[in-house]
């Protein structure tokens, strides 16, 4: 039977280093579907375009999964341009193929924001992954700090916080799929646990 688990949650609540490891614990190819998104948006930003208004589409169609190992599409700026191409019903449209496609005859893992609503309404099974905007800007100040001891740490997480949570706002409030937990959905709070500790809880639930 073709194993499909959608790993949905907000931004950097952790869905990439749990969906990572999960496919790996299941011998399951793993896709993170924001790369695709990220992907389009720096095609545009090379461009000189501005990733809301141009035809965003033409850029989604040209994007690969050969675009998804490029080392630049995790800065700030992409971080922007990928929730406004997202926003665009067009993109989501050219991109949904690559998505389901991606999971073939044998299965995937995919992270993202509407796999379990959107992509895979029938995923075998469906995460939905969360923590507090604190603790998330907390992760992502530390997976992106160059300096862990930076004297003016504090104000660098509330910025990234702030960013955080500016986008959940334009992915959970735009008009084609947002980010919302699908009915079936499983959802694992990770403030107080670690990846191990995720790993392990998402395992049970894939299991029973
Ligand atoms: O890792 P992080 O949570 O910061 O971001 P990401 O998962 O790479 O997603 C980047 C942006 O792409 C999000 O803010 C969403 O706007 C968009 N996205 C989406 O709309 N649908 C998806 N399935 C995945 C990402």
């Amino acid at each position: 039977r073709r194993l499909v688990i959608a790993v949905d949650g907000p931004a950097a609540a952790g869905k990439g280093t749990l969906a990572r490891r999960l496919a790996q614990a299941l011998d399951l190819p793993y896709l993170d579907t924001g790369l695709l998104y990220r992907a389009t948006g720096r095609r545009m930003i090379d461009a000189g375009l501005d990733p809301q208004h141009a035809p965003a589409e033409t850029f989604a169609a040209s994007v690969g999964l050969e675009d998804l190992s490029r080392t630049d599409l995790r800065v700030p700026e992409v971080d922007r341009a990928a929730s406004l191409v997202a926003a665009q019903p067009a993109v989501r449209r050219v991109l949904v193929d690559v998505q389901r496609r991606f999971a073939g005859e044998h299965g995937a893992v995919l992270d993202g924001r509407d796999i379990g609503t959107v992509i895979f309404p029938d995923a075998t099974v469906k995460l939905f992954i969360t923590a507090s905007a604190r603790t998330r800007a907390e992760r992502r100040w530390e997976q992106l700090a160059s300096d862990p001891h930076a004297p003016d740490r504090a104000e660098q997480i509330a910025r990234v916080e702030q960013e955080i949570v500016a986008r959940d706002a334009a992915d959970s409030s735009r008009s084609t799929a947002p980010l919302c937990m699908a009915d079936d959905a499983v959802r694992i709070e990770t403030d107080t646990l670690d990846a191990d500790e995720v790993l392990a809880e998402a395992l049970r639930i894939v299991a029973r």
